[in-house]
């Protein structure tokens, strides 16, 4: 989805907003631009593609110093109309007094589009937003507070806006509806900003507002105040700890990379929030109180793509380690089953970003029915992460690269932890396997370490498979989420065509796919299922088909091999989901691919 942004001070803020555009990029990198407005005189900078374009065209942004000036700044994932300079943002009014960005979906901007038309009102883009720039002029109340209060109610869906009106020199409106929205002042007040999520924080400040559905700050100069449902309210700001935010590419070729040497560390951090290695148990500290209080006999995980396929991990866990009932549901689907919430289900949803629009629809409406919600969300100050009382972060950290890497491990890591909980609830006899466990979790950031030494190794078994089109992604039990991760990554960034399946299925239809240009992925490490994946191995060498398996020992009837690190059945995704990031990142990088702007993805997915 769309980064927009906005800024009001005295600073000359075209170098820094370039800056803080580009930590917005991750949500959205078809088109960039700001526009500045200083009370006489308006500066528009926009180019299609990504912000670094925008760079060379802000040179010569003028701007007097000392001035207060407003500027409002977006980077756009197209949902409304092609790449073009015209669906650039920003959108204006045909008198061109009013300017806005706005990151979200209008749904009815049909019908209110046709209501302008036949009054004579012109459209220059294919976009839902200039409606609303139109709609404004045509509803205009000789102020621009009262006119948005007046237009707002009339939008369906989802909307984040950042309004100027030259009309209105020095006033700078910004409102939330469903889309998320941050406000944040610096401490002498001096400067004011907005900004789609906290990513572009990690420079500046500590107070901030994390807007909820239905507010609006209205900025007059430098003072500023809320309306929540147009009546005015006190929010008080927050503290948070900016450092966390702070991402950086260190020497990594990509972010994506960076991200993956990342992982021994990330989960370094999130054991030691969670277990106690000494006694070999849980600290059950925080989330889990909350849980204490009800006796549930089943889990529904709730999700999304690469949150969705760690919790597959979660219902072979649940169901083998504490004995209990789950199913796994698509989020974007769940919403339209007729849900009966039961009393002794716990309901849990995941997402790294916490704004998946798909993920909190149903989230609200199971909250509506007082069904027991917990969820588990990477980015503090989230949509998601405000919504239910009992919860867990993920701890991954802030997770910059669009398709996700270590925040898959943290979570399938918290899922586990979930899993050691409820096993301790309703205990039963495998006391001496839930110690073996726990033991071998605090070896995995180790493990991980050596498996990254490989890397290299990886690219060259990389090299050997890049020009294939199409590829299988095979697995049996636990290896369920890491090859559906993978071969979600597989076409996140090379672009080339990838299914995952349950190995022993290929022989249901699927192996008439399987030739000599159609290789398989099959991830077997020595579980208890190593003999069968080995006869799937022959099944597809039986028809010229190519095998890289990915297994702790090497497998002479496979083409390619990737050797991984040993460790116990129960830990072994945390593994072969890396050694599959991996494979997908050499992969696309010996093909040229742009890594970390992989064509047509936005980091979180706000719209529906
Ligand atoms: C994963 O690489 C993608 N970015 C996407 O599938 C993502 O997992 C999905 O949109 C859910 O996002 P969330 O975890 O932020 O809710």
């Amino acid at each position: 989805m769309c980064g927009i942004f906005g800024y009001v001070g005295k600073q000359n803020a075209s170098k820094v907003l370039i800056h803080w555009l580009e930590k917005l990029e991750y949500r959205g990198y078809d088109s960039a631009w700001f526009v500045v407005w200083n009370t006489s005189w308006l500066q528009l900078v926009k180019s299609v593609g990504k912000v670094s374009y925008l760079t060379a065209k802000s040179e010569n942004t003028l701007v007097a110093d000392e001035t207060f000036s407003y500027w409002i700044a977006h980077t756009r994932w197209a949902t409304h109309g092609w790449v073009t300079e015209n669906n650039c943002h920003p959108h204006y009014s045909e008198n061109e007094k009013i300017y806005l960005v706005h990151n979200g979906i209008i749904e009815n901007y049909k019908e209110l589009k046709d209501s302008l038309v036949a009054k004579w009102y012109k459209f220059y883009s294919e976009t839902d937003s200039e409606v609303v720039a139109k709609l404004i002029e045509d509803s205009w109340e000789w102020n621009l507070l009262k006119t948005v209060e007046k237009v707002l109610p009339t939008l369906e869906w989802a909307y984040a806006f950042l309004f100027i009106s030259k009309e209105n020199p020095d006033e700078i409106i910004g409102v939330k509806y469903w889309s998320p929205l941050v406000f944040w002042y610096s401490n002498d007040k001096k400067d004011l900003y907005f900004s789609s999520d906290t990513q572009a924080l990690a420079w500046v400040v500590e107070n901030i507002i994390f807007l909820d559905d239905w507010e609006l700050v209205h900025i007059k100069s430098s003072d500023y105040t809320i309306k929540s449902e147009w009546k005015l309210v006190s929010k008080s700001a927050e503290k948070i700890d900016v450092a966390s935010l702070k991402a950086e590419k260190w020497d990594f070729k990509h972010f994506m990379l960076k991200e993956i040497f990342e992982q021994p560390k990330v989960l370094n951090d999130v054991f030691r929030w969670r277990i106690d290695f000494e006694n070999l148990k849980l600290n059950k500290a925080g989330s889990f109180e909350e849980l204490d209080k009800f006796e549930f006999d089943k889990v529904v995980f709730v999700a999304c793509g690469t949150s969705y396929h760690a919790w597959w991990l979660g219902t072979y866990w649940l169901q083998d380690l504490a004995g209990m009932d789950s199913s796994v549901e698509v989020a974007s689907e769940y919403e339209y089953k007729n849900i009966r919430v039961e009393a002794k289900t716990l309901y849990v949803f995941i997402s790294q970003s916490g704004e998946t629009a798909d993920s909190i629809e149903p989230l609200k409406y199971l909250k509506s029915k007082w069904a027991h919600t917990f969820w588990i969300v990477n980015v503090v100050g989230s949509t998601i992460s405000r919504l239910t009382d009992s919860w867990m972060f993920t701890r991954a950290g802030t997770e910059v690269w669009v398709a996700s890497t270590k925040a898959f491990t943290a979570q399938i890591c918290t899922i586990l932890i979930l899993a050691l909980y409820f096993w301790e609830k309703n205990w039963n006899l495998w006391r001496q396997k839930y110690r073996q466990i726990i033991q071998e979790l605090q070896k995995i950031p180790g493990i991980i370490d050596e498996l990254l030494k490989e890397s290299e190794e990886i690219r060259k078994v990389a090299q050997e498979i890049k020009d294939y089109k199409q590829f299988f992604f095979l697995w049996r039990h636990l290896e369920l989420a890491v090859a559906y991760e993978s071969s979600l990554k597989f076409k996140e960034i090379s672009y080339l065509n990838s299914q995952a399946l349950p190995s022993w299925e290929l022989k249901h239809g699927s192996l008439a796919l399987v030739d000599k240009d159609f290789p398989s992925v099959i991830f077997m490490p020595s579980d208890f299922l190593y003999e069968k994946n080995l006869s799937s191995i022959q099944e597809v060498k039986a028809r010229n088909g190519k095998i890289l398996a990915v297994s702790n020992k090497k497998i002479d009837s496979a083409t390619w091999n990737v050797i991984i690190p040993e460790t116990i059945e129960e830990t072994y995704p945390f593994i072969t989901a890396i050694a599959g990031q991996l494979i997908a990142y050499h992969t696309a990088d010996l093909l040229w691919r742009d890594i970390d702007k992989p064509r047509n993805l936005a980091k979180s997915v706000t719209v529906k």
